[in-house]
């Protein structure tokens, strides 16, 4: 469990990691806001507060503005409502390794698509472009944790357990 909780932390990391790189691209300043979401946006799959709050902090915008931004563009997805998120990744790697496939999986069983969330608010569904995990792909994150080689069936488990402990 340790073990999976360290690399759940290190695949953070890497998330965490491309975002800071677009902010130092652009030189770390205010005016590197929208291409800093766009890159939260394809690597978690949504934007929440927490990060929201990571942004502003390190481009010196006030938070009112970045939460302006994110709310304001159509492809921004603020984090969704569901108790649980679900988070495939179809960047290439994982697209060839399976991506689809899981999609499907989860979209038969749950009767969702990716920013879709169950009718019970139990389960939301999102994807992202690359989770900066290729070594692991196909990659999922469940409720912020990322796991590697997933197959629908290793995700069915998954998720399954959620519905199944009301939790
Ligand atoms: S393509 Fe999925 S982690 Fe990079």
């Amino acid at each position: 469990m340790a073990l999976q909780e360290a690399q759940s932390k290190q695949q953070e990391d890497r998330r965490l990691r491309i975002v800071d790189r677009t902010m130092r691209m652009h030189g770390n300043e205010p005016n590197a806001l929208i291409e800093t979401l766009h890159a939260i946006q394809e690597t978690y799959g949504f934007i929440d507060l927490d990060l929201m709050r990571y942004v502003s902090d390190k481009l010196g915008v006030p938070l009112s503005k970045v939460y302006g931004v994110a709310t304001f563009y159509h492809f921004f997805t603020l984090k969704p409502q569901g108790e649980h998120t679900c988070v495939v990744c179809t960047g290439t790697a994982c697209y060839i390794g399976g991506a689809k496939a899981i999609l499907d999986e989860i979209g038969k069983t749950y009767d969702i698509g990716p920013g879709e969330t169950t009718k019970d608010n139990k389960l939301s569904l999102l994807t992202a472009r690359c989770l900066g995990a290729c070594g692991l792909a196909p990659a999922v994150v469940y409720d912020g944790a990322v796991s590697g080689k997933q197959t629908p069936e290793t995700v069915m488990n998954t998720i399954g357990r959620w519905f199944e402990n009301g939790s």
